[in-house]
């Protein structure tokens, strides 16, 4: 019988020695130890034996069967170790290592320059003025001295409202709301966007960016518009630019003016942008129209003004030597990530 039973003890060892998984090593139990295991199997037979060696045989077993047992489990628990380090091994995470966090977005151009622009007018005493971008005729251009059959509507073609609104042509309406709101003596800009029925090209949107500027006063002059037209200039560029200002037509002022730029982008030599003229229209501009000053309410024989319609879209191009006016638009972000 004890020989029996150190062999018993040795193949089970062997084999749980061998016994690399889980399942193996509960293979090894079932067989030694289960319900129909070798050991059970001795013990069956234990009943044939004289009662005091079945006594010191039964003790034997006993002890046989808990060494079985013990090392069963220690192995049972060697391999559970085993697996969770590899796991833990496969699953690691650096703790103290930085957050990748939200990546950071950025202003678009047209905004940084509008915003630039407002606390440089601001500094100067110029309220900020928003007008809405569906408008009535009456303040996109009968308020502004063009009337019904005048051919400037033509030049700004826009698309129309079935109830009779349109989407602004440009911030010009803003004048007039701005002096039923501030009343003269004022100092406004006004930026915001703009539509157009336009043929889209470099240079061209059919949805852009102005920038109105209007001041009202006594004794207000030319001088003042060039004054205030030649300090933002120079705040944006930083750098001398070569400007010149040429009569230009608008029904809502008189004298009215063509402030142009030249052209940043082929330094005046021609290109599509400024369709190879070597200047960019940049900022009509002019003394207020005594009709519009009437139709905010404000005796033209006490008030004079100036008013200037910033193209807000060009100038970002200019700024920045952007060759397309559609780069904008396309919100592509490898164009947008630049600025
Ligand atoms: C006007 O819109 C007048 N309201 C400006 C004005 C205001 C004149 C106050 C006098 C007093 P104009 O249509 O030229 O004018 O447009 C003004 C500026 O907007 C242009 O010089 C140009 O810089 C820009 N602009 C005009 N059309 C487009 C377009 N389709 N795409 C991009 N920018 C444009």
């Amino acid at each position: 019988m004890l020989e029996r039973f150190d062999k018993l003890l040795e193949s089970a060892l062997a084999q749980l020695a061998s016994a690399s998984t889980l399942e193996a090593v509960e293979a090894v139990r079932v067989e030694f130890l289960g319900r129909k295991g070798s050991v059970a199997e001795i013990s069956k037979e234990m009943g044939k034996l004289a009662p005091e060696e079945r006594a010191q045989t039964g003790k034997l077993l006993n002890a046989v069967k808990q060494d079985l047992e013990s090392k069963i489990e220690s192995r049972k628990g060697a391999l559970e170790e085993e697996a969770l380090n590899k796991r833990l091994e496969s699953e690691w995470v650096d703790l103290t290592a930085p957050a990748l966090g939200v990546r950071p977005g950025s202003l678009h151009p047209v905004t940084q320059v509008q915003q630039e622009l407002e606390d440089l007018f601001r500094s100067m005493g110029f309220a900020v003025l928003d007008g809405p971008e569906v408008e009535s005729e009456y303040y996109n251009f009968d308020a502004l001295n063009i009337p019904a059959d005048h051919p400037a509507r033509d030049m700004q073609d826009t698309f129309w409202l079935k109830d009779g609104r349109l989407l602004r042509t440009h911030t010009s309406p803003v004048q007039v709301r701005g002096l039923e709101t501030l009343k003269p003596p004022l100092k406004m800009i006004a930026p915001g966007r703009v539509f157009r029925n336009e043929e889209v090209d470099a240079s061209h949107e059919h949805t852009f960016y102005q920038l109105e500027g209007m001041m009202v006063d006594r004794d207000v002059s030319v001088a003042h518009l060039i004054y205030f037209m030649k300090t933002f200039l120079s705040a944006i560029f930083k750098r001398d630019v070569t400007v010149r200002l040429r009569p230009g037509f608008f029904p809502f002022v008189e004298p009215g003016f063509e402030l142009d730029i030249q052209c940043l982008i082929c330094g005046g030599k021609g290109c599509p942008v400024c369709k190879h003229s070597g200047w960019v229209e940049l900022c009509p501009c002019g003394l207020v129209h005594p009709a519009v000053l009437r139709y905010g309410g404000a005796d033209p024989e006490e008030w004079g003004g100036f008013a200037f319609g910033l193209g807000l879209t060009r100038l970002a191009m200019m700024r920045y030597g952007i060759d397309d006016i559609r780069l904008f638009t396309s919100g592509d972000l490898r164009f947008l990530e630049q600025f």
